[in-house]
């Protein structure tokens, strides 16, 4: 997507072969740039959340690879590399995708071959990502567009965290068919949920909507049942780190709590799920799939930009008071309408996916 004028991936190789990506901890404030030279400053990237973002996060880490691959591709190094990023962060589960991927190219190679196969992988990964992330948005807009035909006004559409361009290598998921819908002329208006603790929708999906001109407004997260309540929501749409089998949706935490609004209010809630982001492996998304849990102090702390221009973060609750963190929730899937993958829109269910990707599930 373009700032500016200029035409920005939150990930790529520049000239000198060095690989860069936009440091999202100062967005909205600051658009900053930064290298990633080393194995360790990949796994720093992805932990501390310098990028983050399922698809962003898997595109990193096959980078990350690719970067140790021209250190040491030897088998110990590969397999150390394997695990130095994956625990980086548990939940997401294109990392993991990202890294088998990587190996399975790179195992049955020569070490001598492996850092050329490794950065030409990677940069692959990428290209894929921006291109499913483009068919899932022209899949939404045929969506969003039916919804159009049916009402005056824009199609007013509420998201939750940031599954924007920044959490891919491009477009987004869920709102690449905002981007689509807006570039085919029909009017749209997003409710962006703030999403605390890390406030990803305040900082980071704003920002995009701001950037790109897209009306917003920015909400408390728990303005969403409300406003869909009072008919001012026309559809959902989210992203995923993890989609099991059978179609149960792990996402940012409060997630889960939008889809319930949802069906309650008889709004369609959709979810923008690039094929990477399913975990065929498990089936029970409560049970089966990890959650992070991250440090109470994003909790009881918020950064935001004082008045002359620092960015700092304040503590808003007393000292003493503990806070717990779990980073993600499960949406069961018969609360989502539909899965919106790049091959089209399909039922959250076991039957419905595997019809969808016969390719892929019988590929595990
Ligand atoms: O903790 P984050 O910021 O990595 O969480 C991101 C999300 O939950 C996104 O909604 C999800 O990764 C989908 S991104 C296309």
């Amino acid at each position: 997507m373009k700032i500016d004028g200029t035409p920005y991936r939150t990930i790529w190789q520049d000239a000198g072969g060095v690989v860069q990506v936009i440091d999202q901890r100062w967005l909205p404030h600051e658009f900053r740039v930064v290298p990633l030279r080393t194995r360790a400053e990949f796994a720093t990237a992805i932990r501390d959340m310098w990028v983050r973002g399922a698809p962003l996060i898997g595109a990193t880490a096959a980078w990350g690879v690719a970067v140790q691959m021209a250190v040491d591709a030897s088998d110990a190094s590969l397999a150390e590399t394997w695990e130095v990023l994956h625990d980086t962060r548990p939940t997401a589960i294109n990392l993991r995708w990202a890294l088998d991927e990587m190996r399975r190219v790179l195992s049955p190679l020569p070490p001598a071959m492996r850092a050329t196969a490794a950065a030409r992988r990677a940069a692959e990964i990428c290209d894929e990502d921006v291109e499913i992330n483009r068919q899932i948005g022209l899949h939404g807009l045929e969506i969003i567009k039916a919804i159009a035909a049916r009402k005056s006004g824009p199609v007013n559409i509420l998201t939750h965290c940031n599954a924007g361009w920044l959490a891919t290598v491009d477009w987004g998921t869920a709102t690449s068919p905002i981007y689509h819908a807006d570039a085919a002329g029909i009017p749209v208006h997003v409710f962006v949920d703030e999403t605390r603790p890390r406030n990803q929708g305040a900082q980071l999906t704003a920002w995009e909507l701001n950037s790109h001109g897209i009306s917003h407004d920015l909400i408390v997260d728990n303005a969403g049942g409300h406003l869909m309540q009072h008919g001012e929501v026309d559809m959902v749409i989210v992203g995923t780190d993890r989609t099991t089998a059978r179609g149960d949706v792990c996402n940012k935490i409060g997630t889960y709590l939008k889809a319930l609004a949802a069906r309650a209010n008889g709004v369609p809630f959709y979810v923008a799920l690039p094929s990477p982001t399913i975990d065929w492996r498990v089936h029970d998304g409560v049970r089966e799939i990890p959650i992070e849990e991250r440090n109470g102090a994003e909790v009881t702390l918020v950064q935001g930009r004082t008045k002359d221009g620092r960015i700092e973060s304040v503590q808003i609750s007393p000292d003493g008071t503990g806070a717990r963190n779990p980073a993600f929730d499960v949406t069961p899937a018969e609360l989502v309408t539909g899965l919106l993958t790049e091959r089209g829109l399909c039922p959250a269910t076991e039957a419905g996916m595997a019809a969808m990707f016969p390719d892929l599930k019988a590929a595990v």
